[in-house]
């Protein structure tokens, strides 16, 4: 399809199994890049593939960000299916979980960071070298970590400590463009696996508290737009803030 905005260009999603990562990834690949997905999920990375808008435009790659040899094969295939380099990195990797801090286990912390914060590190750690010189990565956090939520205390501290990553890699390599992400809320499975009469709670609690005053949530394929308009930017901004450009409406 030419005449994309994104014509020509190679990118690569670390999380595009589903939410935001999968909605952007077909969003990407319409727009005329050739997306390299990355996940867990190997099954789900096919089958959205299979939905490109031609056959090797979405790449599938298995990546788990919380173990190092995955991350390394991964950024070998990356190398193999990209040998001239990269032109963006967008990690849209996020784990949830929902508990008071005294129900909080240690191991679910450890959990939750190393997915959150750890893992995207490695991932840009590992996919740096495969940038081309005007490449770009971007991070997604999260609008609340300028709010805190109750009971997200695992999440927002992943993401908090995300945020603090991604200003010191600016500082020791202030020649990376590199963009974080502020994702507000989106429709999306992310908060599938949540205990269903904690959950209900607490959302009564967030709304009872003002939590989602004059915030609308927004569908992936919304937040997906708004990254390919970052992907065909000419200027890499420090912070996109999706939050206030996409959810707040009063
Ligand atoms: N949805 C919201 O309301 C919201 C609000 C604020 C911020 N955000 C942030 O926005 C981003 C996208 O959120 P979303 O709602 O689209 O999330 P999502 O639908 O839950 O998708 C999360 C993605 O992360 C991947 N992932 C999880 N663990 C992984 C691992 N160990 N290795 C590799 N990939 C892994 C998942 O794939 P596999 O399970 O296949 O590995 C999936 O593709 C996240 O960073 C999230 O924290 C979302």
């Amino acid at each position: 399809m030419p005449g994309g905005a994104l014509d020509g260009r190679c990118v690569v999603i670390v999380g595009a199994s589903a939410g935001v990562g999968a909605a952007t990834a077909r969003a990407a690949s319409a727009a005329g890049a050739t997306v390299i997905t990355g996940a867990r999920s190997i099954a789900q990375l096919e089958a959205l593939a299979a939905q490109a808008p031609e056959p090797g435009r979405i790449v599938a790659v298995a990546c788990d960000v919380t173990d190092q040899a995955s991350v390394d094969a991964f950024a070998a295939a990356v190398d193999a299916a990209a040998p001239e380099g990269i032109d963006a990195l967008l990690v849209t990797v996020g784990v949830t979980h929902l508990a008071p801090m005294r129900d909080l286990e240690p191991e679910a912390l450890r959990r939750i960071l190393d997915t959150n914060l750890v893992g995207p590190h490695a991932v840009v750690r590992a996919l740096v070298p495969s940038l081309a010189p005007d490449g770009r990565v971007g991070c997604c956090s999260s609008n609340a970590v300028g709010a805190p939520m109750p009971g997200l205390g695992a999440y927002l501290a992943s993401k908090a400590g995300l945020d603090l990553a991604l200003d010191l890699w600016r500082l020791d390599h202030p020649e990376l463009a590199l963009t974080r992400i502020v994702v507000g809320p989106t429709v999306t499975e992310a908060a599938a696996a949540w205990d269903p009469e904690l959950s209900a709670a607490y959302f009564d609690r967030w709304f009872g508290e003002g939590y989602f005053d004059g915030v609308t949530p927004v569908e992936a394929e919304v937040v997906a737009d708004a990254l390919v308009a970052w992907l065909a930017a000419a200027e890499v901004p420090a912070e996109l803030d999706l939050f206030a450009r996409l959810n707040v409406t009063s």
